[in-house]
C-alpha cells in the first residue's frame, strides 16, 4: 500500500500559551550568558523554564505554545554547550528533492521558503561565527548578518586558501560584523595585504601536503578566539569536507518541494559503496513552511 509522506506540522493550537515570539529572547539571553556576555537567565515568575544540571536550560511542557517547545528542540543542541571546551560545529543545507543546493549556474536564491530563512538567521545569531566556503562567498556575496531576526551579528569566516575571494565582497568592506578570511599561514601576509591584516586567519598546518584543508586545526584556531559554537552554513563542498573529517555535529538539511535537475550537489562524502556502509544517523523530522528539515546527529557517525 502506498501511503503519502506526512511529515509531522506544528500544531496550530490556539495561542493562549507564550509561543516563538516569547521563546526567542530567552534562547538569545542563554546564548549571551554562555559567551560571557550576560547573567544566566533567571526562572520568571510563572517558572516557565529552568536550569537543571547537565540537561541545561529545559522548559516547562505545560507552559508554552507546542510551536515553541518544538522549536527550543530544534536550537537546544546550541544552548547546551558549556562556555569551556571544543568547538561544537552545526551545518545546514538547503537543498532541493533531487538533492542540489544550486542551479549549475550557482543560483540558490532561494532554494527554500521564508521560514527556513528565519531559522538560518536564528542559527546564526545562536552561533559564535558562521563559516562559508570560497565558492559561496564570491558566488553569493552574502552578508551572513542575522537582519531577519533580533541578535547579535556572529564572526563571518571565509575559507579561502587559494586567496581567491575579491576585497570588495561585503563581509570584507560593509563593517556590520568582524570577518575572518582563513588561509594557511604562509599566505596571511598576502592575504593581509588585500583585505586588512585584522580581517585574517592565518592557520599553520592548514593546507596538507595533498592540499586537503585540515579542519580539526581551524577549528582549534577559532576556538583560541573565543568562537567555539560554529555555524559551517554552506556550500555542499564546505559542509562535507567538514562531515568528511568528523568535524560536524550536527547538520540541518532541509529538502524544499523544487526540483533543480543537474544543479549543484549538495553532500559528497567519500562513503557509500555498499547500502550497509551508509551512515543513518540519528534523525528527527520538523515541517518549516512548505520545507521539511532533517536535524541529524552526526555524533555517533562521524568517523565516515
Ligand atoms: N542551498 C544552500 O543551503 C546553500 C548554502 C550555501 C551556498 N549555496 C550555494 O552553493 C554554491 C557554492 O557551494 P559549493 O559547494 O560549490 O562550494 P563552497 O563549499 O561554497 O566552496 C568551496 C570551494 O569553492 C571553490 N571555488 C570555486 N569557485 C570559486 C571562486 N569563484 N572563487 C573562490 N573559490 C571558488 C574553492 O576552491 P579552492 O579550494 O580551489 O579554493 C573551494 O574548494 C553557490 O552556488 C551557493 O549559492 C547554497
Amino acid at each position: 500500500m502506498v501511503t503519502a509522506y506526512d511529515p509531522p506540522a506544528f500544531t496550530t493550537a490556539p495561542r493562549t500559551l507564550p509561543g516563538v515570539d516569547a521563546l526567542w529572547p530567552l534562547c538569545l539571553a542563554i546564548a549571551r550568558h554562555r559567551r560571557g556576555n550576560g547573567p544566566a537567565p533567571e526562572p520568571d515568575a510563572a517558572r516557565r523554564f529552568r536550569h537543571q544540571g547537565s540537561q541545561g536550560f529545559v522548559l516547562d511542557p505545560k507552559a508554552w505554545h507546542p510551536e515553541a517547545l518544538e522549536l527550543f528542540s530544534l536550537l537546544k543542541p546550541l544552548l547546551d554547550h558549556p562556555p569551556e571546551g571544543p568547538a561544537w560545529v552545526i551545518g545546514q543545507l538547503g537543498q532541493s528533492l533531487d538533492g542540489c543546493i544550486a542551479t549549475r549556474g550557482g543560483d540558490a536564491n532561494f532554494v527554500n521558503g521564508p521560514e527556513m530563512l528565519v531559522h538560518l538567521h536564528r542559527l546564526r545569531a545562536l552561533s559564535d561565527a558562521v563559516i562559508v566556503g570560497a565558492a559561496t562567498a564570491a558566488i553569493d556575496n552574502p552578508q551572513l548578518t542575522t537582519r531577519r531576526v533580533t541578535g547579535e551579528h556572529p564572526v563571518r569566516v571565509l575559507i579561502d586558501p587559494s586567496l581567491r575571494l575579491a576585497p570588495t565582497l561585503r563581509v570584507f568592506t560593509d563593517g556590520q560584523a568582524p570577518t575572518l578570511l582563513v588561509c594557511d599561514a604562509v599566505r596571511e601576509a598576502e592575504a593581509a595585504a588585500l583585505v586588512g591584516a585584522d580581517q585574517v586567519l592565518g592557520v599553520p598546518g592548514l593546507l596538507k601536503e595533498d592540499s586537503r584543508l585540515d579542519l580539526p586545526l581551524l577549528l582549534h584556531a577559532l576556538q583560541e578566539r573565543g568562537l567555539r559554537v560554529l555555524f559551517v552554513e554552506g556550500g555542499g563542498v564546505t559542509v562535507s569536507r567538514f562531515i568528511a573529517q568528523g568535524c560536524m555535529d550536527r547538520l540541518h538539511l532541509s529538502i524544499a518541494p523544487v526540483l533543480i535537475g543537474s544543479g549543484r550537489p549538495g553532500l559528497s562524502l567519500p562513503v557509500g559503496m555498499v547500502m550497509r556502509d551508509c551512515p543513518r544517523p540519528p534523525a528527527t523530522v520538523f515541517r518549516m513552511g512548505a520545507d521539511v528539515l532533517w536535524d541529524l546527529d552526526l555524533r555517533p557517525a562521524s568517523r565516515l
